[in-house]
This record gives structure tokens, sequence and C-alpha cells, in this order.
């Protein structure tokens, strides 16, 4: 087994646990199972794998209590968005990861409250381990990453339409995906210092936001790539394939993954971090 994959998975056991922990002790009990269901369909974790490896790249050792309290909450405020884009008047899907979606399971009032919990209490999460000042710090860039200047401005341009150039793609992306990971990598790493009682305003700290927006980029761009014969129809949405070719959409994931390597390279174990950026351009699936 890779590193990569027994780290994702030492990883994935501890953000499980987490989760499971928050959505202990729900009151109305009836709420407790549609609550935990969405945290427990088979999700990637890819959001609270790049926090902690963020982390680890700056304390220069694994340890996944360091970052706990925004990588949960990252989790929580995608779970939250992906029930919410899943709804009728939404997206309308019936299923995700294979199984039915939170309104197919339960239903549309239930999806609705679901997904208002686990944001709402997000915020809570995301400074509960944290010294005053990297707490602050880290709810308000939540806030700023999840709402209209981050994911839900982007989310509004995806179902708005109307985008028909690149510049336009990737600010859409940017917003809707790019923002939440952005602030997984700075996140990170602001609990990285806290923790080691370094100046929350280090230049490092901007350049594992920038890696974090990279990567997302490059993601995005590799998915498109490989959703490529799907788009051939024409009718779905935007596409960097569509807008760029295939050929042009695949160099410029690699060359954002190599940009974002680049940027994190000399930090103390930047080993998962840079495992996590070349897997978002080499993964098949
Ligand atoms: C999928 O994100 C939805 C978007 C934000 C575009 P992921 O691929 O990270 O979803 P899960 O959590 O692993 O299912
Ligand atoms: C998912 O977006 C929700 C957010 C990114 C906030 P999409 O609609 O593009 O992704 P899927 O296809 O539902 O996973
Ligand atoms: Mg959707």
């Amino acid at each position: 087994m890779s590193t990569l994959s027994a780290w994702l998975e030492r990883c994935r056991a501890e953000v499980d646990s987490g989760l499971g922990a928050v959505v202990s002790e729900t009151w109305p009990e009836t709420f407790a199972t549609p609550l935990a269901y969405p945290l427990q369909t088979g999700g990637k974790r890819i959001r609270p794998a790049l926090c902690h490896a963020a982390a680890q790249a700056v304390l220069g050792r694994e340890d996944f209590a360091i970052a706990k309290s925004p990588a949960l909450a990252i989790e929580l405020v995608h779970t939250y968005s992906l029930v919410h884009d899943d709804l009728p008047a939404m997206d309308n899907d019936d299923e995700r990861r294979g199984k039915p979606t939170v309104h197919i399971a339960f239903d549309e009032a239930t999806a609705i409250l679901v997904g208002d919990a686990l944001l709402t209490e997000a915020f809570a999460v995301a400074c509960r381990d944290l010294p005053a000042e990297a707490g602050v710090r880290t709810v308000t860039a939540l806030a700023r990453a999840a709402g209209h200047h981050g994911m839900i401005g982007g989310q509004v341009a995806d179902i708005t339409g109307g985008v028909e150039d690149v510049d336009t793609l990737v600010r859409l992306h940017a917003g809707k995906t790019g923002a939440l990971i952005a602030f997984a990598t700075w996140s990170g790493g602001l609990a990285a210092l806290a923790h080691q009682g370094g100046d929350l305003d280090d230049p490092v700290l901007g350049q594992l936001r920038r890696f974090g927006e990279l990567v997302g980029l490059a993601f995005q761009l590799a998915d498109d790539v490989l959703d490529a014969e799907e788009d051939a129809g024409d009718d779905g949405p935007p596409s960097f394939c569509k807008l760029l070719g295939v050929a042009e959409t695949s160099r410029r994931a690699r060359a954002y993954a190599d940009e974002a390597i680049a940027l994190v390279d000399g930090l103390a174990d930047p080993t998962m971090l840079v495992a996590l950026a070349r897997f978002s351009v080499e993964r098949d699936h």
C-alpha cells in the first residue's frame, strides 16, 4: 500500500470518529438518524485530508489532533452543501455516492434541516480546540469561504448559467469548490502555527492558501478531462474541455499541480500535501 493511501486511511478513521461525536446526543432523538446519514455514506474526506496534510507540512510530523477542529468543520460544511445541492429546487438528485439522497431517504423538510444543522454546528466545531485568536480567525475565514464570497457565490454562478469564457469558469470553480479547499490548507497551517506558538501572520499561510486554490483548480480540470467523453453531447454545463480542448485542459491541470507543489516544497514535512497534489491530477476516477 502506498504511503498516501495508508496515511489517508489513518486520517479517515480520525475524521469519521470526530464526525460521529459531533452528531451524537442529537435532540429530538428522531433527528439522530437523518443527521448522521449523509456523514456515513462514504465521502472521500479529501478536504479534511488536505487540512491535516497542511498541518503536518508546518509541524513536521503527523498529528491528527492539531487541526481536528477546522478539518471536521470543513467536512460538515461540505456535507451540508451536498445535502442542499441535491434538493429538488437545486439539482434534484435522487442518488449520491450510490445511495438515496437525504430528501429521498427521509423527506425534503428533514433534508433542509439536516443541512442547516450541519452548517450551523460547523462554526462551533471550527474553533472548539483552538486558542482564542486562531479560533476567531478560523471561524471568520470559514464564513468567507462558505458564503457568497466563496462556495455560495460559485453555486449561484453555476445555477444562473451564462458562463462562456475560461476566466469566468475559473472564477466559478474558485468559489464553488476552490474556496473551501483553500480554507482547508490555510486553516491546517494556522492550527499548526497556533500549536507551536508561532506567528499567525506568517507568510506560509498565504502559500498554503494559494496551494489549496491551485490544487482545487487542478482537481476540477482533471475532473473535466475524466468527464470529457460524457460532455460530447454538448448540452451539459460548461467545462474546461469544451472551452480549451482535452489536451490543453490536461496540460493546465498538471501545470497548476506543479505550481502548487513548488509552493510547499521547502516546508517541514510536505510529503502528504505533495502526494495529494499529484493525486489530484493523476487519478483515474
Ligand atoms: C463532490 O465533492 C462535489 C463537489 C463539491 C463538486 P467530492 O468529490 O469531494 O465529494 P465526496 O465527499 O467525496 O462525495
Ligand atoms: C456540488 O456541486 C455542490 C457544491 C460544490 C457546493 P455539483 O452539483 O457540481 O456536484 P455534484 O455533481 O452534485 O456532486
Ligand atoms: Mg449537484
